[in-house]
């Protein structure tokens, strides 16, 4: 084995296949360009779709190969194990209805073996079995005889392990071959094969034969073509080719881990707990920094969406680095150990870094404030607990720590365990199962007012619902009334009084009302007063609804002024951007908005 740094790897696989005949292109946005399908970019494949279709030829030919930043977040709970990561580089070489498996596999050897210095007794294979009419790739298993594979290598997997695609629900698909490296461990029992997660067998690389379109009806047909897509994952090869024993090891993120070493303040008990947050802290971090930093821009945490996925990224890493003692601030100085490590292979790092700090640095702030108010309200129940000898913190309050808080459910076991409380952790599913329920019941409109979740999202919600009943008055007039109005942590819905359609040009001119008020950070405020004093200056109500006595009038500058029970937030700033989704009719002269907010 020759023992490569990435770098190294990358250069000498792209230079094997230019040896071949092809093409280096670059690698895509890990946001992708024009497919709605996907959060992020998760194979080579993805850019490279519309040429593996045929639907028109590659300015840089048909056999072409590259280097593609990949984000995929599917297993985000399974990062902290040796293996998992959400952000990997994958390595590709493509044929687009040039060569087919005989040249696909014969490469694929030369280089594992002759370029990296496996041992072809240490490489194992998987080829797809056959299933729904698609016959046993005998062709793939012969090939690999050829190149001097025994048998006994050589392993025909079903369709779960051994086809690939399409990446969205329909498009190029094939059956593929895969190459694992044995790591020389025990088996884990009788069963055990390429293919088994217990760590024995290391995937390494990927061949898929795209000769399929997956169609709408989820049929596959003949594509008519035949593509070769392949991807060797540089994370796992640079482990496999080290000798080491998880990609956590290696050089990739000796800094990133020493960095994180070097801020931690506390070593707690559990060795194993130690590892998985250095873990998590690293691949989070990477994965974050790489989004903000991109080249294509525009996700921002948020709640929604790939938003909400960078927002999961960040705010896992700052949980555990509280974990490791490490100080606040740490997020901005990992993304700078990040771009040090990476800014000569994709220099967007260094071009963007500026920008990735601030919103790094914002979102920490944000959701350490969070968390301090958590621990508040966690201190004042243990002390309540104490105060009446009790042990057990209900699900219900863990709930409420979680669901107003957003105090994650393992914070509260960890601060519970460390006061020698216990948790009903029951308790605590039984109550997230009410709310989703009830989410539900929201979503399907059975429930009117749209009040009983006050979490931080539906509060932006209502306070963006006023700003959208202010825009529609500015933009249709005032006849265009609230009729009704349903939010769920998902979107907004609003019905209004109003005879036709919107057009684009009213919709967009809503849209940009609104979000030019939560740009300029408009303050709103609560005040106590009668229904007849808020009518008199000029507020907003339901007609026909029933107030009590003393009503909350909310006003948010001179935009908006309406009477409601709340939940408002303090400034618009805190809404992030306004989006609508949907205009439709309700009934007859009511038409119905669902809009969404993000991108705090
Ligand atoms: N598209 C294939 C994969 O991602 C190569 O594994």
């Amino acid at each position: 084995m020759n023992k490569l740094t990435a770098d190294e790897l990358r250069e000498a696989y792209l230079s094997f296949f230019e040896s071949k005949g092809h093409t280096r292109i670059p690698g895509a946005s890990v946001i992708p360009e024009n497919d709605p399908t996907v959060l992020f970019t998760t194979a080579g494949m993805h850019p490279l779709v519309p040429y593996l279709m045929g639907q028109m030829p590659h300015p840089a030919g048909t056999r072409l190969t590259d280097v593609q930043k990949c984000i995929r977040t599917g297993d985000i709970d399974a990062v902290g194990d040796s293996a998992h990561l959400t952000f990997f580089e994958m390595l590709g070489n493509w044929s687009l209805n040039d060569y087919f498996k005989p040249e696909a596999i014969a490469w694929s050897f030369e280089f594992l073996t002759a370029k990296l210095g496996f041992d072809p007794k240490d490489l194992y294979v998987t080829v797809f079995a056959g299933e729904d009419g698609i016959p046993r790739d005998d062709e793939a298993i012969e090939l690999w005889k050829q190149q001097g594979l025994p048998d006994d290598h050589i392993f025909p997997l079903p369709r779960e392990d051994n086809w690939w695609g399409p990446a969205g629900t329909t498009g190029p698909c094939g059956p593929d071959t895969e190459m694992f490296i044995d790591t020389g461990k025990p088996k884990c029992g009788d069963g055990c094969r390429p293919g088994c997660h217990c760590g024995k067998y290391i995937e390494i690389w990927n061949n898929v034969f795209m000769q399929y379109n997956k169609n709408a009806e989820g049929k596959f047909e003949p594509l008519g073509r035949h593509n070769v897509d392949t991807g060797m994952g540089v994370e796992r090869t640079v482990c496999m080719l080290s000798g080491l024993p998880t990609v956590f090891d290696t050089e990739i993120f000796a800094p990133i881990m020493a960095k994180i070493d070097e801020l931690s303040t506390t070593k707690p008990d559990d060795p194993e707990q130690t590892l998985r947050a250095r873990r998590i802290i690293a691949d989070h971090m990477r994965t974050a920094t790489f989004i903000l930093c991109d080249p294509k821009g525009g996700v921002k945490p948020g709640n929604i969406g790939a938003n909400y996925v960078l927002r999961r990224l960040i705010r896992r890493a700052v949980r555990y680095s509280r974990f490791l003692g490490i100080a606040p601030g740490f997020t901005v100085k990992l993304a700078e150990t990040i771009c040090e490590k990476y800014r000569h292979v994709y220099p967007e790092l260094a071009e963007n870094l500026a920008s990735c700090k601030n919103d790094l640095e914002a979102e920490e702030n944000r959701f350490n404030q969070t968390l301090d108010k958590g621990a508040a309200m966690f201190a004042k129940v243990a002390e309540q607990l104490k105060l009446h000898n009790q042990t057990q913190i209900s699900g219900k309050t863990a709930f409420k720590l979680y669901d107003t808080f957003g105090y994650p459910l393992e914070m509260t076991l960890e601060l519970a365990k460390e006061q020698g409380l216990e948790v009903d952790v029951a308790g605590f599913e039984e109550a997230n199962l009410k709310h989703q329920e009830l989410s539900r019941t929201t979503s399907a409109g059975s429930f009117k007012a749209g009040l009983q979740d006050n979490s931080e999202v539906v509060t932006r919600m209502h306070t963006a619902t006023h700003l959208l009943h202010a825009a529609l008055h500015r933009v249709l007039g005032p006849t265009a009334n609230q009729k009704g109005s349903n939010i769920t942590a998902e979107r907004l819905r609003f019905d209004f009084t109003w005879p036709e359609k919107m057009t684009d040009e009213q919709i967009a001119a809503v849209e940009n009302l609104v979000n030019g008020w939560i740009a300029q950070g408009i303050d709103v405020t609560r005040k106590m007063t009668t229904v007849e004093a808020a009518k008199a200056e000029g507020a907003m109500a339901l007609f026909g609804s029933k107030y009590g006595d003393q009503v909350s009038l909310y006003t948010i500058g001179d935009v908006s002024k309406e009477i409601c029970s709340g939940p408002h937030v303090q400034n618009t700033k805190e809404l992030g951007s306004f989006k609508i989704l949907k205009e439709q009719s309700s009934s007859a002269g009511v038409r119905r908005i669902k809009a969404v907010i993000g991108n705090m």
